[in-house]
């Protein structure tokens, strides 16, 4: 049985959405002080807040679907975010020039790295709907 959806309209869907918000702001917290740690010299530090952040990350995926908020529809949604992704990579690449511009080379790099991941992200996920999710349309 899914669990998409089951608690929307019940008693717990004020605690679930709670609990949703809360996971995905430990998530940006986690990822945050991992980058403060290694930027420390504190690798294991920064390793286990990742593994935090996953597990954060995991959970707020779990109240997101409790509450309904996940759209099943499954190719629409990674067909859209593959678009969205791969028009990412500009989008973050202009970011990152306009950082440059002002003078923050070294996260205008950094951003640069994110741009990248953007553009793959763009390109699995549209391998992925080929592979796998659109052969019946074959
Ligand atoms: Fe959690
Ligand atoms: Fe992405």
């Amino acid at each position: 049985m899914s669990l998409l959806g089951i608690t929307k309209g019940t008693d717990l869907e004020n605690e679930v959405e709670r609990y949703l918000k809360a996971e995905s702001q430990g998530v940006v917290m986690y990822y945050g002080l991992a980058r403060l740690a290694a930027e420390k010299g504190l690798d294991d530090v920064a390793d286990l807040l990742i593994k935090l952040a996953g597990d954060e990350a995991r959970h707020a995926g779990l109240y997101a679907v409790l509450n309904g908020h996940i759209n099943q529809d499954i190719i629409a949604v990674l067909t859209h975010a593959a678009k969205a992704e791969t028009a990412g990579r500009e989008q973050i690449n202009a970011l990152a020039n306009k950082a440059r511009s002002l003078g923050f080379d070294e996260a205008a790099c950094e951003i640069e790295v994110a741009a990248e991941d953007e553009g793959r992200h763009g390109i699995v996920l549209e391998a992925l709907l080929k592979k796998h999710l659109l052969v019946s349309d074959k």
